[in-house]
């Protein structure tokens, strides 16, 4: 067998943790002909539970688990990873307000960005799934300045398979008739999910759908407020769901995205269709080889730029709050 690829999970205890580390380790990551090397980061009062999550990835005697290492020194779990998923963040705690929220968050995410910085493998793809996801992207990146920028992303794959489902549903076509679903911007209330440049099997999606008031007053709600949706259903926040996204990104980024579509991932602009340089925002991205390529050329019209920006708008503000923390230079 070839040498295991050291993916590390940060908030490996934590509900997203419990679907992502099986999914992972049965090959659904990088193929079940390629061994991985679990490296799973907690908080110190999480170890013990997450100990009893490994006994239970060892009952499973997954052919492709070539090992676990469990810790909290991020310098330490992170020696030598080759993809680093990182989902554990701070939750929004009962009288926090937003501010606390990001510096709470940005402790974690400069702390994490220095050790990736410091002992990741030269190859390392790093994928930011825990909240707010493009900001803690943006402190992490910000504090590794030997990492190559274009090899960190935030995930949006989560609201881009949400608006394959609604618009799938809506049209009475299986999700794999949609191609070229895109969402734009923060993973955030503000985010815009793209019908205009995505298709139906092979028919532009706006136009397949007909229907200018379903696409403003239910599709885009629905997909900007799924996430509270489930909350008030389940009680507790979308998981499942949210580690499958995290494969379908790191999966697609690492092994290539389909032939004829794109997908979504936040990542650096670089000046692409007016997001301002620097921040890390969502975009229709091709990917091939462990790169990515911002698709290019697409015409934005009035209806979705104007969505566009306010996203950015709400992406930039967080910059300039994180900036007067100190949390990035
Ligand atoms: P959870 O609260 O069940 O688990 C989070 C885990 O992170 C906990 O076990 C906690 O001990 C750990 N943790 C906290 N600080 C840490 C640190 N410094 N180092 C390592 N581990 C640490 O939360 P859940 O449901 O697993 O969600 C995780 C994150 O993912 C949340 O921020 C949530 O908002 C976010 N999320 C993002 C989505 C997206 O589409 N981008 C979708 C759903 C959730």
């Amino acid at each position: 067998m070839s040498t295991p690829v050291k993916v590390a999970v940060t908030g490996a205890a934590g509900q997203i943790g419990y679907s992502l580390l099986f999914r992972i380790a049965s090959g659904e990551l990088l193929g079940k002909d390629t061994p991985v090397e679990l490296r799973l980061l907690e908080i110190t009062p999480a170890l013990k539970a997450l100990e009893g999550v490994v006994m239970e990835l060892d009952d499973c005697a997954f052919p492709a688990l070539a090992g676990v290492q469990i810790g909290d020194d991020p310098d330490v779990v992170f020696d030598g990873a080759n993809v680093a998923l990182l989902v554990g963040a701070r939750p929004r705690t009962k009288g926090m307000e937003r501010g606390d929220l990001l510096e709470a968050n940005g402790a974690i995410f400069t702390a994490q960005g220095r050790a990736l910085n410091d002992h990741a493998a030269d190859d390392v793809r790093i994928t930011v799934t825990g909240n707010p996801a493009n900001t803690n992207a943006l402190i992490a990146m910000s504090n590794a300045p030997d990492i190559p920028t274009e090899r960190f992303s935030a995930l949006t794959r989560l609201d881009h398979n949400r608006a394959i489902a609604q618009l799938a549903a809506k049209v009475g076509a299986p999700v794999t008739d949609i191609r070229r679903m895109t969402i734009w911007g923060n993973h955030s209330a503000t985010q815009y999910p793209d019908l205009f440049h995505a298709e139906v099997g092979g028919r532009n999606a706006a136009e397949a759908v007909g229907d200018q008031s379903w696409l403003e007053n239910t599709f885009i709600p629905t997909v900007a407020k799924r996430g509270a949706a489930i909350i008030e259903a389940r009680g507790s926040s979308s998981a499942a769901s949210a580690a499958s996204a995290t494969i379908d990104h790191t999966r697609d980024w690492l092994l290539g995205s389909a032939q004829d579509d794109w997908v979504s991932m936040a990542v650096r602009s670089d000046g692409s269709y007016g997001v301002a340089e620097g921040l890390i925002s969502s975009f229709p991205v091709t990917t091939a080889g462990g790169g990515y390529e911002i698709v290019q050329g697409l015409e934005i019209d009035d209806f979705s730029r104007a969505r566009i920006d306010a996203s950015v708008a709400e992406l930039a503000e967080e910059r300039d709050a994180v900036t007067k923390l100190g949390l990035i230079g």
